[in-house]
């Protein structure tokens, strides 16, 4: 029995959802496990219920499951908030409360969608990266912070066992893959880097078979635009790690495909990498396929079946390559499939 939170949020989110929980009430008949999905509220629709973004009575959920699933958070609604109100707090306190140290996202070019990059086909064709951000630590979380009339401070800190279990999180998966980690930081200027490049080197010394470099985070920037393919596993820090996600993210060409996972020792959230998108919300236009990716991703990482995120990754597959789009991934004259039709192909494809 696999009991799952889905938070659905704000936006797009109830709708991408909504795909997601199709595609596992189709696996649990297929297969015959059990699926308990719980739902409950998070960000602006649950400071619309509660006047808070994280109650308590949902991160209890949280804690309770086995993993978590969410949409998207927050929308212009709630922008003007105080800062300690706005969705972004209740998504760092959520990381932080359930100890997601590790931020999983691929950066994987689907042949079908190669028109769709910013970057040249040839450049970006074969591409497939897994981004290992650290996210319960460094500048993000470290004291002191603050802002007064004449400064505003803040500070990145690294624990020695913060870099180590990211490492070897890293380490582990690049086994599986390639067997190549690029380790990012700013060692040449900042001495947290320093010390984030020593100790993933020792932690190296327990994985002899991977293959391990360094590269500075601005090279990085440029590499990964330059020559995508060079990659395979990157490990890096929480804000270094927020930037290349997103540069990673967009040369794929289509945001709306990605998923992520945010994992630690006993809690593990899934969520697609886009955002709410409230221009486009309750119009049945957004694209379900990052979250139903990022469901995959929670048979991979959470229970451990990597054989269903295989059947789930061939049914996204099947049904792009039938041609269907959403508006998102269309190309100028293709026809434009809505959330539920995308979702009934894929669940389709996924058999009885
Ligand atoms: C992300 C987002 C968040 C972050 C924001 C919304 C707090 O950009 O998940 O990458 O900076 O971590
Ligand atoms: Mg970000």
């Amino acid at each position: 029995m696999y009991k799952i939170v889905s938070i659905p949020g704000d936006g797009i989110g109830p709708e991408v959802v909504a795909g997601a929980v199709a595609v596992l009430r189709q696996l649990s008949a297929k297969h015959g496990f059990e699926i308990v999905i719980e739902e409950h509220p998070f960000g602006g629709a649950s400071y619309d219920l509660h006047g808070e973004m994280l109650t308590t009575a949902t991160l209890e959920a949280c804690r309770k499951c086995d993993a978590v699933l969410l949409g998207a958070v927050g929308g212009p609604k709630w922008e003007s908030l105080p800062h300690e109100h706005k969705p972004e707090a209740a998504l760092l306190k959520i990381r932080k409360e359930l100890g997601l140290f590790a931020n999983l996202r691929p950066a994987k070019v689907y042949d079908a969608l190669l028109d769709a990059s910013s970057l040249k086909p040839d450049v970006v064709q074969g591409t497939d990266f897994l981004v290992f951000r650290e996210l319960t630590g460094g500048i993000y979380f470290g004291q002191p912070r603050g802002f007064d009339e004449n400064k505003g401070w803040n500070t990145m800190v690294y624990e020695r066992h913060e870099v180590e279990r990211i490492a070897r999180l890293a380490f582990e998966a690049a086994r599986k893959r390639k067997g190549e980690v690029i380790s990012i930081d700013k060692a040449n200027v900042l001495e947290v880097s320093q010390f984030w490049r020593n100790v993933v080197h020792t932690v190296h010394a327990d994985y002899p078979d991977v293959k391990l470099s360094d590269m500075y985070v601005d090279n990085a920037a440029m590499q990964i635009v330059r020559n995508p393919k060079q990659f395979d596993v990157i490990v890096t820090g929480n804000l270094f790690g927020d930037i290349l996600s997103d540069i990673a993210g967009m040369i794929t060409g289509s945001l709306g495909m990605l998923p992520s996972a945010s994992i630690g020792t006993k809690h593990a959230l899934y969520e697609p990498i886009h955002g709410s998108a409230p221009d486009i919300a309750g119009q049945n236009k957004a694209n379900p396929i990052a979250t139903i990716a990022s469901a995959a991703m929670m048979f991979e990482h959470s229970f451990k079946k990597p054989e269903i995120a295989s059947e789930i990754y061939r049914a996204i597959e099947a049904a792009l390559a039938a041609g269907l789009r959403t508006a998102d991934i269309a190309a100028p004259g293709d026809p434009v499939v809505s959330t539920t039709e995308m979702t009934d192909a894929i669940v389709r494809h996924l058999g009885a």
